[in-house]
């Protein structure tokens, strides 16, 4: 399936599975308020932005909220209600805020937002930023805890199996909580809290390891949220390469070039050693013919033929071969040039 048909799909199943179709007004039933099975979703009859009223059995406005942003609502709608001041919780159905829970009472899953936190908070109270407890109080089998028990001591705990969808399909996700105060973990077996594990420690699940990070080869490794640095030498690797590609083009369409140039020389110099050729045989043929006419017997008109010749012989050679060696100077060959050169010094002499 492509990206853009998953995305695709995304969206038009999450609103139907988030929240049920019926509108202000409409009549729902609280029994059918409910978890989606696999993704612990709270779900009722009522839409996103209505909750299922108890006594009445008809869906009411929100009366408040526990996200930062709500799902259902425009970025600026002013019907979104406000969250609960310090003290109270908004349940999962966001009917209307209400006190926190003492210790012992029942509370909604996985909401330890909804516990009344120990006296000792500040020894209990999670500072990981992992979500170990609120406030030092959490909401174990839908029973408000405190997260207090010490090591050794018997402990409870919840095992939660969520679906999660990879690229081979489905898979069972099971995150396992406790109530033994932080920096100990749960053991599912004997139920007692346990030093959390070191680093390269052997584990058999997340909740073991300090780090949050039990391996698939099964030891502790770093905390999956430590950021990956690169060696320096990356950099200057990078670097070079950069540098290097760079220095391989220019070269490359240097060389390119210049064999081009060569190319477009070779095919001047052969045209310029032809057309002498041809002017030397032209030269040849005259000095030929003006031998054998001198030689003739003196008649009236030998004069007139030699100062024809003499004449002709100095018009055809100043302005054919200018332009073409000009412009083979202009190219820059030192060897090509000294050829020419000799060859035109060769005509100068000649005429
Ligand atoms: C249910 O509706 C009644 C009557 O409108 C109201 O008094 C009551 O507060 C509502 N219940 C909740 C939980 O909001
Ligand atoms: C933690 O719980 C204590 C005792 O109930 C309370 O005074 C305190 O305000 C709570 N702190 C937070 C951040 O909720
Ligand atoms: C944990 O808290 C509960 C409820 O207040 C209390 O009964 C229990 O003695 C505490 N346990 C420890 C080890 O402090």
């Amino acid at each position: 399936m492509t990206p853009l048909a998953l995305t695709f799909l995304l969206f038009a199943y999450i609103p139907q599975i988030l929240a049920g179709s019926q509108n202000k007004g409409d009549t729902c039933d609280p029994g059918n308020n409910r978890l989606q099975a696999g993704t612990y979703q709270f779900w009722s009859d009522c839409n996103s932005v209505t909750f299922c009223n108890d006594t009445t059995h008809v869906c009411d406005l929100k009366g408040c909220r526990k996200d930062d942003f709500p799902f259902g609502y425009k970025q600026d709608d002013p019907d979104i209600p406000d969250k609960c001041p310090k003290g109270q919780f908004c349940p999962d159905e966001g009917s209307h805020c209400r006190d926190l829970i003492e210790v012992g009472q029942p509370c909604q899953f996985n909401r330890d937002d909804e516990c009344a936190g120990p006296p000792n908070f500040k020894d209990l109270a999670d500072t990981t930023g992992r979500g170990l407890n609120f406030n030092g109080s959490l909401c174990l089998n839908n029973i408000c805890t405190y997260a207090n028990k010490t090591a050794g001591s018997a402990c409870t705990v919840e095992n939660t199996a969520y679906t999660g969808y990879g690229p081979n399909g489905e898979f069972l996700d099971i995150v396992s909580r406790g109530d033994c105060m932080v920096g100990l973990y749960c053991d599912s077996v004997s139920l007692q809290c346990l030093q959390s594990k070191a680093l390269g420690e052997s584990c058999a699940a997340d909740k073991e390891c300090d780090s949050w990070n039990c391996l698939s080869t099964g030891v502790c490794g770093v905390s999956a949220a430590t950021p990956h640095h690169f060696g320096i030498y990356v950099y200057i690797l990078v670097c070079l390469g950069i540098v290097g590609g760079m220095a391989a083009t220019l070269s490359g369409l240097y060389f390119a070039h210049r064999k081009q140039r060569e190319i477009e020389r070779n095919k001047r110099a052969q045209y310029w050693r032809e057309q002498n050729a041809f002017h030397q045989n032209l030269m040849n043929m005259r000095e030929t013919a003006r031998a054998s006419i001198l030689s003739l017997p003196k008649n009236g008109g030998s004069r007139d033929y030699s100062r024809e010749v003499s004449d002709d012989s100095h018009t055809p050679t100043a302005p054919k071969g200018s332009g073409l060696r000009h412009y083979l100077a202009d190219d820059g060959s030192s060897e090509l040039d000294d050829g020419l050169m000799y060859s035109g010094k060769q005509n100068d002499g000649r005429f």
